[in-house]
C-alpha cells in the first residue's frame, strides 16, 4: 500500500497516487498530497541542512538534485534604515540552480516522475518554472515541452533553449498559455507537470520551511512575505510550517502576507470576500511572474493569509522599480521585479500599522535580476 494518498481541498475525495490526477475526479478541486497515518511513515528525505522531511517518494533516497535549496538569509540593514525598522531578512532564493525558488518544487516534481518512468513532461510558465523544469529535465533524460507567452523575457527563453527543452511561444495572455499547454498535453497524452496544480510541486517548496526553521535556530521572524501569483512557495512553505509544529520542532507559526501586482489581484479579492474577479482588458505588470489572472489555487492561498493572521497587499509597477534599484543600489542585491515586490508590500504594511518598528520579517528574494527584462 502506498504511504501517500491525493485529496481534494474542496470536496475531500481521496484518490490513488498518479501524476496524472491534477485535479479532483469527483469535482474538478485541486488536490494535495495526504500522508496516510504519517507519524509511520518511513519515506523522508535528509535536506542538506540536515532536517528530516516526510517526502512522497517511494524510494526517497533516489530524489532528484540540482543542489537546490540552503539557500543564504542575509540582513538588510539598509532597508531597515530606510523604513525604519528593528530587523529585516531576506532569503537569497535567486541562488538556487536555476536562479528562482522553483527549483525547490522541481526536485520533487521530477523525483516523482522518474518514479512513475514518465519520459515526457509539459508545462507552462511565465519563464522560471520552465527554466527550472527544463534543466532538471536535461539532468534526468526527459523530453520537457515548455508552452511560455511570447512577451517572455528573451533570456528566460535562452536559458529553457539551453537546456535543450522544446519551445512552444504562444501570443496573448498567460492564461491563454496555460490555455494551450493543457489542450497539447491532452492531444498528446503527455504528462502536465504543472508547477501550478502537481501535488507534489508544493512537496517541494515545504523545504523552505524547514530551511528557514533550522536558520532561525527555530525561532521564526513574525512575519514573511510572498509574491503571489499561483502561490507554490506560500503554499509549500505553509505546509512545512504546521509539518514542524506538529512535530513540536517549531511552536508558533508567523503571519504570511502575500503580494499581488495592482493589475492581478485575484487573491487579495479572494481574501476580501470578493469572488467576482473582473480582470482589465489587457493587463500588463512589470512583475511577470505574478501576472496571474486565474490561479487555480486562489481559494487555498486566501485561506492559508486568513489562518495565519496575514495581510494581501498590491503594489504598483513605479514602486516595483523604485524597490529593485533600491535593493541593487543600497544593498547589492540583484532581484528580478516579481522579486522586488516584496519590498514595496513591506513599506505599504509598516505605513498602514499592519507590521510594527519592532517585528521582525523575513523576505524571501525569489529571481535572479538577469532574468528578466531591464527596467532602469
Ligand atoms: C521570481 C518569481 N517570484 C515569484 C513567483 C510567483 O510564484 P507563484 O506563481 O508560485 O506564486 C514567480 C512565478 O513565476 C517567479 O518567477
Ligand atoms: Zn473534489
Amino acid at each position: 500500500m502506498s504511504h501517500i494518498k491525493l485529496k481534494c481541498n474542496d470536496c475531500f475525495y481521496s484518490h490513488d497516487s498518479n501524476m496524472s490526477i491534477l485535479n479532483c475526479k469527483s469535482c474538478g478541486g485541486t488536490v494535495d498530497v495526504e500522508y496516510v497515518e504519517s507519524k509511520d511513515v518511513q519515506n523522508k528525505i535528509v535536506l542538506n541542512n540536515g532536517m528530516e522531511m516526510i517526502v512522497p517518494l517511494k524510494y526517497p533516497e533516489k530524489f532528484v538534485s540540482l543542489g537546490e535549496g540552503n539557500t543564504p538569509i542575509i540582513r538588510l540593514p539598509n532597508v531597515e534604515k530606510q523604513l525604519n525598522l528593528d530587523k529585516i531578512f531576506g532569503k537569497l532564493e535567486f541562488m538556487n540552480p536555476t536562479g528562482s525558488f522553483k527549483d525547490r518544487g522541481t526536485f520533487m516534481m521530477i523525483s516523482m516522475a522518474i518514479e512513475e518512468k514518465i519520459s515526457s513532461v509539459v508545462e507552462d510558465s511565465s519563464g522560471n518554472a520552465g527554466a527550472s523544469l527544463s534543466a532538471y529535465c536535461a539532468k534526468t533524460g526527459l523530453e520537457a515541452h515548455i508552452f511560455a507567452p511570447e512577451s517572455a523575457p528573451v533570456s528566460k527563453l535562452g536559458q529553457i533553449k539551453t537546456y535543450g527543452a522544446k519551445v512552444h511561444l504562444i501570443k496573448g495572455s498567460r492564461d491563454e498559455v496555460t490555455k494551450k499547454a493543457k489542450r497539447f498535453y491532452q492531444e498528446n497524452n503527455y504528462i502536465y507537470a504543472s508547477h501550478v496544480l502537481s501535488p507534489y510541486y508544493v512537496e517541494g517548496t515545504k523545504t523552505f520551511a524547514y530551511e528557514i526553521a533550522k536558520q532561525f535556530a527555530f525561532d521564526l521572524p513574525e512575519n514573511i512575505i510572498f509574491p503571489v501569483g499561483n502561490g507554490s512557495l506560500i503554499i509549500g512553505c505553509w505546509k512545512g510550517l504546521n509539518e514542524l509544529l506538529e512535530q513540536n520542532i517549531i511552536d508558533k507559526i508567523p503571519r504570511l502576507h502575500c503580494v499581488q501586482a495592482e493589475q492581478f489581484i485575484p487573491v487579495i479579492q479572494e481574501i476580501n470576500g470578493d469572488s467576482d474577479y473582473r480582470m482589465n482588458d489587457n493587463p500588463f505588470s512589470v512583475a511577470g511572474g505574478i501576472s496571474v489572472s486565474f490561479p487555480a489555487r486562489k481559494k487555498e492561498v486566501a485561506k492559508i493569509i486568513n489562518d495565519s493572521f496575514g495581510i494581501g497587499v498590491s503594489v504598483t509597477d513605479e514602486e516595483i522599480i523604485e524597490w529593485q534599484k533600491f535593493l541593487a543600489r543600497k544593498e547589492g542585491v540583484f532581484c528580478e521585479p516579481t522579486s522586488a515586490t516584496v519590498f514595496a508590500a513591506l513599506k505599504k504594511l509598516f505605513d498602514s500599522n499592519a507590521i510594527s518598528k519592532k517585528d521582525s520579517v523575513l523576505l524571501p528574494i525569489t529571481g535572479f535580476g538577469l532574468k528578466d527584462k531591464l527596467f532602469v
